[in-house]
């Protein structure tokens, strides 16, 4: 006999699905030989708690033309890159597979596709891993919480991570849900944006994120807002040294100006940090991109430039110091955007660290350990979690969450496939995180207007559901 234990996360997800009207899915996952055949043998041993029962999923499910549920992926549970390989498994749809720890992927697409995201699920079940060296790594890496599916049209949906505390609520957007019921959440930690690289942020993201009735920013109200490659610096990128034909157009389109850029990017800045909420600046390359002008132009050939170039040279001589280990002088692009930057908004310094609820946000990603490229796996690493930009690409490994991009395909990308999202992360109140992708300038479906459940009603209908009989699932036959 084995007793069925109903923990509160479980409870949890039931009051969230009752209160979505969602369907609740269980993929059943194996810890001890994943991939081995299930034969009459293995009856003694293969069950699954009763309350689970009635939700498993033991096959494919399309959740709508652009998103499968992968029942029957068997992947081990101590994996430690559960989704690498599955890239291409699922054809040109997303796919959720069944896994104890949290990971996301995007897999890169034709650019007119919606993004093709590979995700695993979390657990709804408690620790129960080997004392080896894999157990304790899957273990560590163990993650309670579940997946919400928004399905809107035929090619579209919504999808959130929906990761619990330990005392076994959760929060999605603005609901708390505990065992008790759904509750208003509290005002989130932050939203850590797509890098911005504003000269080409994307309308839809605009308004998906500052402007909409149902905007990301007016629906959980961050406390803080970080900000990733907030100029694009095109105005004067290195890359066009050479390239007599981008220069021409920049000329005739009257977009050489790195003055003008510079003061757009911190005038959309002030803009959205309002009195209640403090924004960010991650010291980024394409922001720092601006002191290696300083360094490399040579004024005398740019008239349209010139005098900001200079002004930009005077307060950097003026900083020039000695430091314990060399020379330093102030960056120009913070020098100058401080002066008109509302009080509330901070510039980190290169290596600078701004930590919320024990998440590090001082890492733009473009540098890694020992001065090496950054990129998520190599700051997943950290032992700290850390939540970072740089890649344009949404994606999770383990404590390391990256935001994608506010912008449309970039110069750059020529048209070729790519992983890049519209994508933003966010930390509630709670200190738990989830990526947000925008797509058709939504984020989510219409917010469900009813009143929230307090009374611990269905609480008591899961517990009743509980059992201490055993359970044994047969699989399908093949
Ligand atoms: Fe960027």
């Amino acid at each position: 006999m084995r007793n069925s234990v109903i923990c509160v996360r479980w409870l949890s997800l039931l009051c969230a699905a009752k209160y979505y009207e969602a369907e609740l899915v269980v993929i059943p996952g194996r810890y001890k030989n994943p991939t081995s055949q299930w034969t009459q043998n293995n009856k003694d041993h293969e069950w699954w708690d009763e309350a689970v029962v009635p939700y498993l999923c033991n096959g494919w499910i399309a959740l709508n033309e652009r998103l499968l549920i992968l029942g029957d992926v068997k992947v081990q549970w101590a994996a430690r890159q559960p989704l690498v390989g599955l890239d291409a498994l699922t054809k040109d749809k997303s796919g959720i597979v069944g896994h104890g720890s949290r990971g996301m992927r995007s897999v890169a697409t034709p650019q007119h596709k919606h993004p093709k995201i590979m995700m695993t699920t979390g657990a709804c079940t408690v620790r129960n891993y080997t004392d080896t060296k894999q157990g304790k790594l899957g273990k560590f890496a163990h993650c309670l919480g579940a997946l919400i599916v928004e399905v809107d049209v035929d090619d579209v949906f919504h999808i959130r991570q929906l990761n619990a505390t330990k005392q076994g609520s959760f929060i999605d957007l603005d609901v708390e849900f505990t065992s008790e019921g759904a509750r208003p959440a509290k005002p989130a930690l932050s939203v850590s944006m797509g890098d911005i690289h504003q000269r080409w942020i994307l309308p839809d993201v605009i308004k998906a994120t500052f402007t909409a009735p149902d905007s990301l920013v007016k629906m959980i109200n961050p406390r803080y807002l970080f900000w990733h490659d907030t100029v694009d610096f095109h105005s004067r990128n290195h890359h066009h040294q050479d390239d007599w034909i981008t220069k021409f157009a920049k000329w005739k389109y009257g977009i050489e100006c790195v003055r003008t850029e510079v003061e757009d990017a911190i005038r959309f800045v002030n803009k959205h940090t309002t009195n209640e909420r403090k924004s960010v600046i991650v010291s980024s390359n394409h922001d720092r991109a601006i002191a290696r002008w300083l360094k490399d132009a040579d004024f005398r050939h740019d008239p349209v430039n010139a005098q900001f170039y200079l002004e930009c040279a005077y307060r950097a001589t003026e900083s020039a110091r000695l430091t314990d280990g060399g020379v330093a002088f102030d960056d120009p692009y913070v020098s100058y955007a401080q002066m008109f930057a509302k009080p509330n908004v901070q510039f980190l310094k290169p290596g600078e660290s701004k930590v919320l609820a024990q998440v590090e946000y001082g890492f733009h990603g473009d540098i890694g350990p020992n001065g090496s490229r950054g990129t998520t796996k190599n700051l997943s690493k950290l032992g700290v979690k850390v939540t970072k930009g740089h890649s344009h690409t949404a994606e999770i490994i383990d404590g390391c969450y990256s935001a994608g991009k506010s912008t449309g395909m970039l110069e750059y990308e020529h048209g070729g496939p790519s992983s890049h999202t519209n994508s933003h992360v966010v930390q509630y109140a709670n200190g738990k995180r989830a990526i947000i992708i925008i797509i058709n300038g939504r984020y989510c479906l219409k917010r469900p207007k009813k009143p929230f459940m307090t009374s611990g009603d269905e609480a008591e209908k899961a517990v009743a559901q509980s059992s201490t009989d055993e359970v044994i699932v047969e699989p399908k036959p093949e």
